[in-house]
Order: structure tokens, then sequence, then C-alpha cells
């Protein structure tokens, strides 16, 4: 006697799955980010469908530095399973340059059959031509599955792409009353231990992490990744210190040595400061100074896509978050709001800005909103 057909067992076609396929490949992909500068970090599948299921034969994520890339290492792993199979990749695959990189020739030759891409390159050299070299020769091509992902996992390519700048990631730890200070400018722990965790992923998922000298000033932080296995994932971190006032015994100078920080510093900051502190290890950087006197952030942005950022975390302070808003520089936010009170005289979040320039902005939208611990988490992003 036949078992009853079970409805579960009924073949889906291939297209059914590229969701879910293309979500298992962004995930892929997240694993190194803040790790592949100045490249994007893609993931890719491939995938043989077979009798109404999908088989993974390769899997790959752009490994560290930015090469090989993550469809090479996903058509390495398949072999030559790849044949007549499915490629699903968060990126458009790039096509040759020169002697560059020659992977839609890859997928090309490795006889992929259909090819499922989350997004084209804004990439001036690629812009599409990677899809279409793959369609000129004979390849399906299904794309912007699973686009609006996509853009949030590569939003620090498409910045750097699009605008010549990282994509701002500006992360908060606020008190219920707004706060993120105590008086007289002294450092308050206001986020609980999980979301301190958060702060730390954070920092291993952005190529570079940027504060003001008065962070410096008051917190003296490290700014590197503390997460268990994670420390080797520090990104650059980078103080905007525009009279070079940073001391050489703080904890960011005693390990210039080991994880590099940068200085973005006034064309006429001291020169013997200069000197001492790059003897220490820093990297000095001179940009030109607004009206104010103050570094003009858009320059030093600008200087950072320059060098390869694709994501800039800024852990504050103050001075700075506001400064970055009002000149609408940043791209997303994170909120991480403690239950607990500072009171009146601690210093707000943002320095003459109500937090809700942030909260209610209308360029950013939030797109999560959860608990961490004690803690109220939100994201926002330019809408
Ligand atoms: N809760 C949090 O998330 C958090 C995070 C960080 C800090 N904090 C707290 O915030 C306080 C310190 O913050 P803060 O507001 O005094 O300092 P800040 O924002 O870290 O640094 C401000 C300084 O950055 C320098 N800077 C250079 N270019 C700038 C530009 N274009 N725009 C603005 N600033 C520029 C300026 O000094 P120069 O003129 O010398 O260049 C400016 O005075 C402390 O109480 C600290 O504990 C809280």
């Amino acid at each position: 006697m036949t078992a009853p057909a079970r409805v579960a067992d009924a073949p889906l076609p291939a297209e059914a799955w590229d969701e879910r396929l293309m979500a298992a490949a962004l995930s892929l992909g997240r694993r190194n980010l803040g790790r592949t500068r100045p490249n994007p970090s893609v993931g890719a599948l491939i995938v043989r469908h077979e009798g109404g299921r999908p088989i993974v034969v390769g899997r790959g994520f752009t490994a560290v530095g930015g090469r090989p890339h993550a469809e090479a290492e996903a058509l390495r792993a398949a072999g030559e399973a790849a044949r007549g199979a499915t490629l699903y990749v968060t990126l458009e695959p790039c096509v040759p340059h020169g002697r560059g990189a020659r992977r839609a020739d890859a997928v090309i030759e490795a006889g992929i059959a259909r090819a499922v891409v989350a997004m084209d390159d804004p990439n001036p050299r690629m812009k599409g031509r990677g899809i279409a070299r793959l369609r000129e020769a004979g390849v399906a091509v299904t794309l912007g599955v699973g686009i609006a992902a996509a853009r949030i996992a590569h939003a620090g390519h498409l910045r750097r792409m699009t605008d010549g700048r990282p994509q701002v990631i500006l992360k908060l730890a606020v008190s219920a009353d707004g706060k993120s200070g105590l008086p007289g400018r002294r450092p308050a722990e206001i986020s609980c231990e999980a979301s301190r965790a958060e702060a730390h992923m954070l920092r291993a998922t952005a190529d570079a992490v940027l504060v003001g000298s008065g962070t410096v000033a008051a917190d003296d932080p490290r700014l590197n990744c503390r997460l268990p296995g994670m420390r080797d994932r520090s990104p650059v971190r980078v103080v905007l210190d525009g009279r070079l006032r940073t001391p050489l015994e703080t904890k960011l100078v005693r390990t210039a040595k080991e994880i590099p920080l940068w200085l973005i510093a006034r064309q006429d900051a001291d020169e013997e400061a200069e000197a001492r502190l790059k003897a220490a290890g820093g990297e000095v950087i001179r940009v030109a100074a607004k009206a104010d006197g103050k570094v003009d952030l858009a320059a030093a942005l600008r200087y950072l896509g320059a060098r390869g950022i694709t994501r800039l975390l800024v852990e504050g302070g103050p001075i700075l978050s506001a400064a970055l808003i009002q000149s609408d520089l940043v791209d997303e936010a994170v909120i991480v709001q403690s239950p607990n009170s500072l009171g009146r005289d601690a210093i707000p979040a943002l320095e003459g800005l109500p937090l809700e320039a942030l909260t209610a902005s209308p360029k950013l939208k939030p797109i999560e909103r959860r608990m961490v611990g004690a803690d109220e988490l939100v994201r926002l992003i330019r809408s």
C-alpha cells in the first residue's frame, strides 16, 4: 500500500525558492561586513534544483580584504556541480576590466544556467554590464530578488559609489530623559551589558569608527571590538581632532601601533603635536576647516571614502552627532535608550538639538525596534 501523498511533498518550481535562497545568500554576505573594504561584502550560493527541492552545492562570501569575491568562492566549492545550476548572488557579478577580476565570465565558463541577482552594482565600471554580459551568454537572469535587504547590506558600498563617502551610522546611548553624559561632560554608564555587546558587534561590522575629540577627553575610549574571539574585527579608529589635542597617554594613542588610529585635523594644527602622534603610531590627516573653525565634515568623509571606508560608525559625542545631523550626513542611526534617567543637569544627547531631530526626522525611517536586555533599540535608515 502506498503512503498517502502529503501536501508538503508537492514539488515547488525553482523560482518559488528564490526569496529564501537570496535571504541565505544575504546572511552569508553579512558575515564579513566591515572586513572587505573597499569592496562590498557579498554572499553567493550555487544551487541545483532537483525534484522540486534546492540542493546547495556551493557557498561563498567576499574574503577579508575584498578578494576572492563571493561568486568565485561559491563556484570553487561547487566545482562541476555548478554546470546547469542557479547562482544566487547579492550584488551584480563584476565584469573584466583590465587584468582584474573576471567574475561574470567565470560564472559563464562554469556553465551556470540561471543567475538570481539581488541588485545591480552602481560602481561606474559596472552599472549593469555584468548582468548584460550574463544575458548575452545565454544565462537567464532574474534581477531584484531581495533588493530591499540587499540595499541595506550593501549601503556602505552604494553610498561610496554614489556620494564618494561612507555610509554614516550614528550610534547613541541615551537615558530615559534623552541625556548622554553627566554634568561637566563626565561619562555616564547608560546602556546595559547586552546593549554594549551589540555596540561591539556594530564596531565589528564597520570599516571605521569615529568620535569627536571631546569624547576622547571625557571617556578615554578604546573603540576596539572586545567580543570574545572577535578582537581582530576592530575597525580603524578615527578622531575628529581639529587642533590635535589628543593626549599621548590616551588608550587610543597607546594602542595605535596595534589598531590603526587616524586623527583628522585642520590644516593649521600644531606640527609638533602631529610629529608626536605620528611617532606613537597615529596617522594625521589634514582637512580644510569651515568658517566656524571646525574641520569640514563633508571633506573629512570624502577623504575616508577615498581611503576605501564604506561603513563609518559614529560613536558621539553630542557636539559631533549634532553637527553631522545639521549637515544631513547621517544615513543610519542606532539609538539605545535605557529605562534610567540622568537628571536635568546631564548633557543632552544632541548638542542644541532635540532627540527628535533623529527619531522624527523626515529623512530617516525606522526599520527596527526591539528590546535589548533592559534597553530599547531603535534603528533608522535614510529613506
Ligand atoms: N552616550 C553616548 O552615546 C556618548 C557617546 C560619546 C560621548 N558621550 C559623552 O559626551 C560627552 C563628550 O562629548 P562632546 O559633545 O563634548 O564631544 P564630541 O562631540 O565627542 O567632540 C566634539 C569636538 O570634536 C571636534 N570636532 C572636530 N571637527 C568637528 C566638526 N566638524 N563638528 C563638530 N566637532 C568637531 C571639536 O573639537 P576641536 O575643535 O578641538 O576639533 C569638538 O569640540 C561626554 O560626556 C561623553 O561621556 C556620550
